[in-house]
């Protein structure tokens, strides 16, 4: 990694994200769990926002930032009741399309686990009911 490089670029910068995040939807379409809590009629939407919040966030271009302003994802996700089941089951799908990203784009160890460090942390900060609204009776 040269000095002039950020972490973007040297995990494969765009290339990288589209396809961790193209991953992950894929399976969130069908899922049982986080499925039905997205816009059935925009999942491309939903697919090009993480995307560009996640290479902003990485270091990378700022659409996210000119397109939808400040990130505030506590405020976003306010309308979506998310307990720890719902938490579980995102890091589950994204933790898949990371192992993925790893073996078809050579990510390092190093660089799988500082994305999914962040993922984490952004997961449990977005944890916002309690009761779990997915916890079985
Ligand atoms: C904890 C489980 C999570 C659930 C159930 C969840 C669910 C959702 C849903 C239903 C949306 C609306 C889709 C759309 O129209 O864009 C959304 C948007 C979004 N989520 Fe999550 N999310 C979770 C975790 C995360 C995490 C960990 C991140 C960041 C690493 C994240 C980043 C975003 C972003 C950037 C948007 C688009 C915000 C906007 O600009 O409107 N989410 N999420």
């Amino acid at each position: 990694m040269t000095t002039s490089e950020n972490f973007y670029d040297t995990v494969g910068g765009e290339e990288t994200f589209s396809f961790i995040v193209h991953r992950f939807y894929e399976q969130v379409r069908t899922d049982d769990i986080l499925g039905p809590m997205y816009p059935p009629d925009d999942f491309d939407g939903a697919e090009q926002r993480l995307k560009m919040f996640l290479s902003q966030y990485w270091g990378g271009p700022k659409d996210y930032q000119e397109q939808r302003g400040h990130p505030r994802l506590r405020m976003r996700h306010a309308n979506y009741p998310i307990g720890v089941t719902a938490a579980k089951r995102w890091l589950t799908l994204m933790s898949s399309a990371l192992d993925d990203a790893q073996e078809q784009l050579s990510l390092t160890d190093e660089q799988r686990e500082a994305i999914w460090e962040h993922m984490l942390r952004a997961a449990d900060m977005l944890i916002n009911s309690n009761p779990d609204p997915h916890d079985q009776p």
